[in-house]
């Protein structure tokens, strides 16, 4: 497998136009490797940054998700707790009321890197103060190995149908922030590309499931990366709950004072879609620091609205190919 060695990846981008290429999912190229469809520019220069020159930290918090399944209200969870002593969550100047969380908070494969500066991207992870909160998109198995056996990682998991209705409702309201020509990417052509795992670190079941078992690895091999496995729509039903346990996991747990003087329904309340949707830094026309318009990250935030764009066969047959592909794994949605 890709990690077993400890590949440097040093000689990826000249690998990569070899590797199997789909471009029918705006706004990047994709390529096929390890098993996933990756950005192209990840894989030519992110991925090789990051197995080059990161170093994690033992109070290092890392979220990872598959794109569109909660990734930004995790950010401003994790970063609302972390830094909760210097930042009271209801300061009026908390860094959330001032910036995108996607400007908050970092991904390892993005940034710098993809500009082709890859000192400059491991320098501006460098630069970060502990405790660090970063954020990654990519497959467990793509991670380098020290990663694994150092870093905490919180793992956001959501429907498949909803992920998919979400990017797709993305690339049309992103659209014209990064060149994305939206209209491109009809629903069902989406919905086949889907199914197909051929989507933004596609197959999305895979990447869940990969997350999953590492996050049932963790009690028995003490090698082996912490894992917090989350779920969007349990996060939904009892966000304070599930702060709370997160928390607990990051090494940073709120004190009996701390729950009853309200600091978790403060943070719950600082991160909640209404309340980031009405800051300043995220309403229309404000873009984030990759250039996307900052409105685009936050629309319904609900669990089934995939059938407000879809049709009940359609996503029967979604739930067909993820149990298929997921059978005899123990793991189901
Ligand atoms: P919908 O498009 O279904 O509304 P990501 O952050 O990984 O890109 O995921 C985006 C999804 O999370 C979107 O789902 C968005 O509305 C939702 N979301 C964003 N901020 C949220 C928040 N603070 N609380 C709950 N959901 C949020």
């Amino acid at each position: 497998g890709a990690s077993a060695a400890a590949p440097t990846y040093a000689g990826m981008a000249d690998l990569v136009p070899a590797l199997p290429l789909e471009t029918r999912c705006p706004p990047f190229a994709l390529r096929q490797y390890g098993g996933f469809w990756l950005p192209e520019a990840a894989l030519r220069r992110g991925i090789p940054a990051l197995h080059a020159g990161f170093v994690p930290r033992p109070e290092d918090v890392l979220l990872a998700s598959f794109p569109k399944s909660g990734t930004t209200w995790l950010m401003s969870l994790a970063f609302a707790t972390a830094h909760r002593a210097t930042h009271p969550p209801f300061s009026g100047d908390h860094p959330l009321c001032r910036s995108n969380p996607h400007d908050i908070v970092q991904f390892l494969e993005v940034g710098a890197a993809l500009a082709g500066r890859t000192d400059a991207a491991v320098a501006e992870l460098e630069a970060l103060p502990s405790p660090r909160v970063l954020a990654t998109h990519l497959p467990y198995s793509l991670l380098p190995a020290r990663v694994h056996a150092a870093s905490r990682i919180v793992y956001v998991c959501r429907d498949p149908k909803d992920a998919l209705v979400s990017y797709w409702l993305f690339t049309r309201s992103a659209s014209g922030s990064v060149g994305v020509d939206a209209e491109s990417l009809p629903l069902q052509q989406a919905f086949e590309l889907f199914r197909e795992g051929r989507c933004f670190y596609g197959p999305q079941w895979r990447h869940v499931l990969e997350y999953w078992e590492a996050s049932r690895r963790r009690a028995s091999l003490a090698a082996v990366a912490n894992v917090l496995f989350l779920r969007y729509e349990e996060m939904l039903l009892d966000p304070a709950g599930n702060l709370r346990a997160m928390a607990e996991f990051m090494g940073c747990g709120f004190s009996e004072e701390e729950v009853a003087g309200g600091v978790v329904d403060e943070i719950v309340e600082l991160c909640s879609l209404e309340k980031l949707r009405s800051m300043e830094a995220n309403r229309s026309g404000r873009r984030n620091a990759s250039g996307i318009r900052s409105d685009a990250f936050f629309r319904k935030g609900a669990a089934g609205d995939w059938r407000s764009h879809m049709s009940p066969e359609m996503g029967r047959m979604v739930d067909e190919a993820v149990e298929d592909a997921l059978r005899g794994s123990g793991f189901s949605f």
